[in-house]
């Protein structure tokens, strides 16, 4: 009995213990105010081209067909949709900043993109002066569902900021964007657009366009002394998201990243004293994401516009020295041309096994083996005037055969013995020009294992080791 009456006590004394320590968290959420209602501004831009990550290794981030389900965590009527643009990757200009000649592979682009854009619902696209150019020159600047904004184009009326607005625990909060170029617009312009008296319910964004060599400190200075701008996006050279100064502070300046492997956000908070916050947030686009079918099918167009438009083969192409040339693997399966036929016919077999002689027909699995883009690492001597041009033109030239490495086979086919192939230590070279961080995530720092993995010779050759 006694036992019992010491065990309550004991359950009382550590109950109230308990109910004190959670009266005191209850003191301290009290003081974390938590807003009573918010809406979320999705900024993405600087894609240059990437509508999806070419899948040559596991891990790999964005894909604008990943897009939807990240948007569609904000219920579409708390939510805004803003692009920075820089759709496509930089082109050649002229020296009074006119395009040279656009790359035809990405005008296809530009055209795929911006009817992602109409089909995600964005509500603004910036234009940068290179997004104006090629939507000017190919009559795309009209029939988009979004607005565009660009600092450049006067004569086309396009305006340079626009007004959002949503709602925002019952009231209407204004949203303006607006593009500025330092060298395009005077400093003024901005205040010009935003009101000069900063209203509570209004959130000005402004989407610095400029030059990556540009002085952004002063940029961002300007137009911080303004007073008037919420925030302020920077273009930058990470593909990361980067919040550019200290969170809560006025404005909040932050760049977005590139190509598309996040997906930043400005969360706009209202609190219970009417106040409201903005704070930077980023998702990465990650595989697990859920893909788009009507994006996975705007992919397929893209395939499909990119093999009719005849790329491949187009490129602009290097004479190998010495008169070298290529002449495909089975040249080295079997050299008749001496004495000695059937020489690496060893190798051969050993290779064909490898995954490096199923590389072309890995492009032709995923319907990519119409895009330069792709070819260059799954075939022999693309950028080459003996190397790979079509299945058609150069059929023995398809996957990453032993001229790649060992080089080409012309000579060393005629005499090996006076010819001989590219030394060891040159070979292992080649393999980081295709196993680049982007398309073969742990390759680099690993080449011993990696080589273990493709031998196809008949002696564990050591690299010191080889006549
Ligand atoms: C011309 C580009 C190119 C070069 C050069 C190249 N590879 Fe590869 N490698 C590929 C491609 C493409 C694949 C994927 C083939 C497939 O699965 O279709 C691959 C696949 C592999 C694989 C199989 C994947 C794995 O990790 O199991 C290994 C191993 C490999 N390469 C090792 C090497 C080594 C070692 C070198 C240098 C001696 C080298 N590669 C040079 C393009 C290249
Ligand atoms: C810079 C060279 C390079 C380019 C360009 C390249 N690839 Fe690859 N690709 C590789 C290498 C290297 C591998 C082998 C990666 C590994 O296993 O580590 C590979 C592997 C692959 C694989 C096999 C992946 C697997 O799971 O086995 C696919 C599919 C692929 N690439 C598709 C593409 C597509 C599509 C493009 C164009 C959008 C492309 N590649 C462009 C180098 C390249
Ligand atoms: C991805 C690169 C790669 C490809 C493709 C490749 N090899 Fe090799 N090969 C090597 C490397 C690396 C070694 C040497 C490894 C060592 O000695 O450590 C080698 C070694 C050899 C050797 C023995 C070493 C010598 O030079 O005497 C022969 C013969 C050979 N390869 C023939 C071929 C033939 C034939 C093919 C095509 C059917 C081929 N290789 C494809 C990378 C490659």
């Amino acid at each position: 009995m006694k036992k019992l009456i010491t065990c309550i006590l004991l359950l009382i004394i550590i109950a109230s213990c308990k109910l004190n320590n959670s009266s005191r968290n209850k003191n301290i959420s009290k003081q974390e105010i938590i807003p009573v209602d918010s809406v979320t501004v999705f900024i993405t831009g600087n894609v240059m081209g990437s509508l999806k990550p070419c899948g040559c290794s596991g891990g790999q981030l964005g894909g604008l067909d990943r897009r939807p389900a990240v948007f569609d965590s904000i219920p579409a009527d708390k939510r805004l949709l803003i692009d920075t643009g820089s759709i496509v990757k930089q082109q050649r200009l002229s020296q009074d900043q006119e395009i040279l000649s656009l790359d035809e592979q990405d005008l296809i682009k530009f055209h795929i993109i911006t009817q992602a854009f109409d089909y995600l619902n964005y509500d603004i696209v910036n234009f940068t002066r290179q997004d104006f150019m090629i939507a000017r020159d190919n009559g795309l600047l009209d029939n988009h569902t979004f607005k565009i904004i660009s600092s450049y184009g006067d004569e086309f009326d396009l305006a340079p900021g626009y007004k959002n607005q949503l709602s925002l625990d019952g009231e209407g909060i204004n949203i303006l964007t607006v593009c500025y170029d330092p060298q395009e617009q005077p400093l003024d312009f901005i205040t010009r657009i935003f009101p000069e008296e900063q209203e509570p319910n209004n959130v000005n964004i402004v989407i610095v366009n400029a030059e990556a060599n540009a002085d952004f400190d002063k940029i961002i200075a300007d137009i911080s002394g303004l007073g008037v701008a919420d925030c302020i996006i920077c273009p930058i050279n990470s593909d990361e998201p980067t919040l550019l100064d200290e969170l809560n502070t006025k404005p909040l300046v932050c760049a977005i990243g590139r190509k598309g492997r996040y997906i930043s956000s400005i969360v706009i908070e209202k609190y219970p004293d009417d106040s409201i916050k903005l704070n930077f947030n980023h998702v990465a686009v990650k595989e697990e994401i859920k893909q788009d079918q009507y994006l996975i099918d705007l992919y397929r167009t893209y395939q499909d516009m990119v093999k009719n438009a005849n790329l491949l083969g187009t490129n602009p192409r290097y004479i190998l020295d010495d008169g070298l040339k290529y002449e495909g693997s089975e040249s080295c399966e079997s050299s008749t041309c001496h004495s000695e036929p059937s020489k690496h016919s060893y190798e051969y077999a050993e290779w064909i096994l490898s995954d490096h002689a199923k590389a072309y027909q890995t492009l032709v699995d995923v319907n990519s083996q119409y895009d330069p883009e792709c070819i260059e690492c799954h075939v022999i001597g693309y950028e080459w005037e003996s190397g790979f041009k079509t299945l058609e033109k150069t059929p023995k030239l398809i996957n990453v055969g032993c001229e790649i490495c060992h080089g080409p086979g012309s000579e060393h086919n005629k005499d090996p013995y006076n010819n001989k192939t590219r030394p060891i230590e040159d070979i292992v070279k080649q393999c980081l020009e295709c196993h680049k961080p982007e398309h073969s995530g742990d390759f680099a720092g690993h080449e011993e294992e990696k080589i273990k993995i493709i031998q196809h010779w008949e002696e564990p050759n050591d690299v010191n080791n080889v006549k």
